[in-house]
């Protein structure tokens, strides 16, 4: 038999209930909205190559991409059109362009 007095060792962790008012980030949520009045560092301008990088921050699904002219941008990471990905878009000198239709 383990003697177990002062060690942690056999006993029943205590795991606290989740408080999703402050797990949850998702839009709409309370510490979402809190959140999304910040700044935040999401990739690095060196990761953004000649393809559309996805992300997922904050619950969302967005794209980065650094376009031909230089400028940098990010997008809901789903076309407008028929919510494809432009994870799989064309970079061009002015922005992204969805694969599909365009
Ligand atoms: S699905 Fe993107 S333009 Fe049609």
């Amino acid at each position: 038999m383990i003697d177990d007095e002062g060690s942690g060792y056999g006993r029943n962790a205590i795991v606290p209930e989740e408080n999703t008012r402050l797990t949850h980030v998702g839009a709409g949520t309370p510490m979402g909205e809190l959140m999304r009045r910040y700044w935040h560092p999401i990739c690095m301008t060196s990761d953004l190559t000649d393809l559309p990088k996805y992300l997922k921050i904050l619950d969302e699904e967005l794209v980065a991409y650094r376009d031909k002219s230089g400028k940098v941008g990010v997008l809901g990471a789903h076309c407008c059109h028929r919510g494809t990905s432009l994870e799989y878009g064309r970079i061009e000198e002015n922005g992204i362009r969805c694969c599909y239709h365009g």
